[in-house]
């Protein structure tokens, strides 16, 4: 592919069906699902017999939800709206207003599928895309079970998409999972993790099993440690309510960080089978050995931040933003090192860390290799003799860049290090992307590879649980410890500088 060519979403219309929002006047169905709808109705990976029905508490015609969207989509579409895909795409979008915990408004619903499913002869097949608050999800997926809205008979199929987060620990997600699993299929349900619909994310499948010369060195023997870092320069926002009852810990790590860390250490698949590669994450998941108290005080270190700094701008403290408790004890920054109990990465620590109001938006993972064998360039000063690193960015750039030493022209034998660095977008181009496209699409088509198991979410959360009990029991002394604006608490930069390492410096 050359640098000229406009990339273009490529692949067949994916299946007829009716798609079913729960929360249409929401936060996410705005800024994600129509921009993404949109993407791939104009890359006509719709099919051409698709409807959308879509449900909230708002009491709205179908026509006034029309109009809304379509003042919607201008704010928050990727790309330039093209008039005549946004009229098929308004043509087939219905609304109809319900309460998810009432009964009748199941059977209102299932009256505007039916019919919607008739006028736009979608073949029977229904998805569900719960994009409402988690305290809904079970009564939800009940009532459509009761409603005779999930059932596959006569060759339909029925999926339902649940948004994040996924129970709060290991006992509320083992208890929903329970929930749905009576009235829906492991097949059918297609839990999201909006990590895995990143480009970068699911290249870094393709990059370590599509190479022959990574695989041989991505072990304990050639490896000195993994840090994947999520910073973000935003604060909670209006989410002080929800953030309150989650923190740090909960909102990325067993979800979105663990997706990093099962995707880099997991062991090849036998085949790219959802069941395939999920086994092998799962199996690396369960292999992350678990914490005793003594060791979560050791490598689990959390931070709340104070009021400081974002880019010239004074910004407050976690503690006066809306909806947060004056003397809250919620974290905002975490980090962690984990050690995989495994042949592949015994002795091999993954350093994570996470944290809002943070100096930069960075999202990436850095495989430390360890030093050559022998030094033979003994008058080169220490710190020019750096180790060679490989780096996978994820957001915002997206690219994989390499580190290595090499001379420094001259006369005089001096090292210095260089890095040789992909950038997608230098090399294919951007592709209007809200990250959602490809998930939905996935569902559509019945390939549950990018979306969490059952096992995978519990998994996650049981890891963690050492930490979110120890934590529990003895409060933060010293919140906020960190101002807004800086890399985090020292204790993160104490925890690596114990192991004799430091994390890498993002600039
Ligand atoms: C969400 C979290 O799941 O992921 C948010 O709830 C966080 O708190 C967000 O900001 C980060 O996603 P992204 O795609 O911006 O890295």
């Amino acid at each position: 592919m050359s640098k000229t060519e406009p990339l273009t979403y490529v692949g067949d219309p994916a299946q007829p069906c009716v798609m079913v929002i729960f929360g249409a006047t929401g936060d996410l169905t705005k800024r994600k699902l129509f921009p993404a709808l949109y993407n791939l109705a104009k890359a006509n990976l719709l099919a051409r017999e698709f409807a959308i029905v879509c449900t909230g508490r708002n009491e709205l015609t179908t026509e006034a939800f029309r109009e809304q969207i379509t003042a919607d989509i201008k704010t928050f579409a990727t790309t330039e709206v093209d008039a005549n895909v946004w009229d098929w795409f308004l043509n087939r979008t219905y609304y109809v207003s319900g309460d998810v915990t009432a009964p009748e408004s199941y059977q209102k619903l299932k009256a505007a599928i039916v019919e919607a499913d008739k006028a736009h002869n979608t073949h029977g097949n229904y998805f569900f895309y719960l994009a409402i608050s988690p305290n809904f999800f079970g009564e939800t997926v009940r009532q459509l079970g009761a409603a005779g809205l999930v059932d596959e008979d006569n060759g339909h199929w029925r999926r339902v998409i649940i948004e994040k987060p996924f129970g709060r620990d290991l006992d509320s997600a083992k208890k929903l999972n329970a929930e749905i699993r009576q009235v829906l299929d492991e097949r059918q349900i297609y839990r999201i993790d909006h990590y895995l619909g990143k480009e970068t994310v699911q290249n870094i499948l393709v990059f370590r099993f599509s190479n022959g010369i990574f695989e041989p060195i991505w072990n304990r023997r050639y490896i000195d440690h993994v840090q994947i870092t999520a910073a973000e320069t935003v604060g909670v926002e209006k989410r002080g309510g929800y953030y309150e009852t989650s923190g740090a810990l909960r909102d990325m790590i067993p979800n979105h960080l663990f997706q990093l860390v099962s995707l880099t250490a997991m062991e090849p698949p036998t085949s790219f089978d959802a069941d395939a590669v999920r086994g092998e994450q799962s199996k690396v998941l369960h292999a992350i050995a678990p914490m005793s108290p003594e060791e979560v005080l050791a490598n689990a270190i959390r931070g709340q931040y104070g009021e400081g700094e974002i880019n010239n701008e004074k910004v407050f403290g976690y503690r006066q933003e809306l909806n947060v408790a004056p003397t809250s004890t919620t974290e905002t920054y975490v980090a962690l090192k984990l050690m995989i109990d495994n042949w592949r990465w015994a002795g091999v620590p993954f350093y994570l860390r996470t944290g809002k109001r943070l100096p930069k938006r960075v999202t990436e993972i850095a495989i430390q290799f360890k030093s050559a064998p022998l030094t033979l360039f003994r008058d080169t000063p220490v710190e020019r003799l750096r180790t060679n690193r490989l780096v996978i960015h994820i957001q915002p750039d997206e690219g994989i860049s390499l580190r290595f030493g090499a001379k420094i022209p001259g006369p005089i034998m001096r090292l210095g290090a260089v890095e040789m660095d992909f950038n997608y977008e230098d090399h294919f181009g951007k592709i209007p992307s809200t990250g959602y496209e490809r998930l939905m699409y996935d569902c559509m088509i019945g390939d549950a590879t990018l979306f969490q198991r059952a096992d995978m979410v519990e998994i996650g959360w049981s890891e963690i649980e050492p930490v979110i009990d120890v934590w529990n029991a003895l409060p933060p002394r010293a919140f906020p410890n960190y101002a807004a604006g800086t890399w985090g608490p020292k204790e993160a930069d104490e925890l690596m500088a114990r192991d004799g390492r430091e994390w890498r410096p993002i600039d």
